[in-house]
């Protein structure tokens, strides 16, 4: 394989030009930039990006760890995590820990021996260990959309809380007094923290809570089918909160096969405000996350963190929204 003086040789410049060319440190004039790109294909040149990372100390490179990429939630998050990072020069390598606390230690073990520059984590769980070590050894990491207790680190969440007590009151200021609610996993704090807000609308309103409309699901589509078939069985019911789309979306599925409608019988309301939540048949009432701004102040922190590595940990509590569609309606 051909080195960089080979390069330099072939296309008549410095090998100061050609390293200006492959790591874009200065401008270098059009037809120089094309003869050297030319010469580094018909060389085969590869540039030694790691060389150039272990003599700077950097590879401009930070790690994104998440709980499931197949679900829309965590792909669009991914999404803007990425284009925030690209628009500040940082490539963004994707793990999808699958839920899985051993796989989610092992990617972060790949990550920090790839010397990615940090590391952006959305929990499987509630395991802090694998992300002590890495605070230990003074890491950079930001958690994300999921706080892990007792741990001193940069963190964006958005008010999961608020987020519970706005659809249950949306529904009982809707004439709903029979409400069920599919949980998601108990170990991660957004679908605890939905259900707490859940409750306290409840109490609030002065609604007693039956312990049989309080049902468990897993954040997945059919989790939501099978909560909402035990749901159904309460003869008072008429509306269910999923703590998340994928979950109504099942919900959808169930309360159809049982031969009953949405809103007519039911009122359905989900939460993250997914694409596919303005296309279900009806639209789906929701509660939408700022994922762009959880985005874009996860990367901001991860890169101050960076750069200055010893300024406090930060914690950012962003406010969830009420997007209101069709499949809520007013009872008497
Ligand atoms: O849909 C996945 C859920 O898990 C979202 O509500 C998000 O908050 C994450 O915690």
């Amino acid at each position: 394989m051909a080195n960089i003086r080979e390069v330099a040789e072939k296309a008549g410049v410095s090998v100061t030009t050609v390293s200006h060319v492959v790591n874009q440190t200065r401008f270098v004039a059009p037809d120089t930039e094309i003869r050297v790109r030319q010469a580094m294909k018909d060389l085969n040149f590869r540039p030694n990006i790691l060389a150039r990372s272990l003599r700077r100390g950097e590879t401009k490179t930070i790690g994104l760890i998440l709980p499931d990429s197949a679900n829309p939630f965590f792909a669009e998050s991914a999404r803007m995590l990425e284009e925030a990072a690209f628009r500040r020069s940082y490539s963004l390598i994707l793990c999808n820990s699958d839920g899985d606390i051993q796989k989610e230690r092992r990617y972060t073990d790949v990550l920090f021996n790839k010397q990615v520059d940090g590391i952006i984590f959305m929990a499987a769980g509630d395991d802090t260990q694998t992300l002590s070590d890495l605070i230990i050894r003074k890491f950079p990491v930001v958690i994300v959309d999921r706080i892990l207790d007792q741990m001193e680190v940069d963190a964006v969440i958005t008010d999961n809380h608020q987020s519970g007590y706005l659809a249950t009151r949306h529904l009982i200021e809707n004439g709903h007094t029979r409400i069920g609610i599919i949980r998601g996993p108990s170990n991660v704090t957004p679908s605890a923290q939905r259900v707490t807000g859940f409750q306290h609308a409840l109490s609030e309103a002065g609604i007693s809570i039956a312990s049989e409309l309080e049902v468990t699901g897993d954040f997945h589509s059919e989790s939501g089918y099978q909560a909402t078939k035990q749901l159904l069985k309460f003869p008072q019911l008429t509306a269910i909160f999923a703590c998340n789309d994928l979950m109504a979306i099942g919900a959808l599925r169930a309360i159809r096969e049982a031969g009953l409608s949405v809103p007519e019988d039911i009122s359905l309301i989900g939460h993250d405000d997914i694409e596919m939540a303005s296309y279900t048949q009806p639209a789906l009432t929701t509660i939408a996350q700022p994922i762009e701004q959880l985005a874009e102040t996860a990367i901001q922190y991860l890169l101050e963190r960076i750069e200055q590595p010893e300024i406090s940990p930060r914690r950012t509590v962003l406010p969830n929204e009420l997007i209101i569609r069709k499949s809520t309606r007013r009872i008497s």
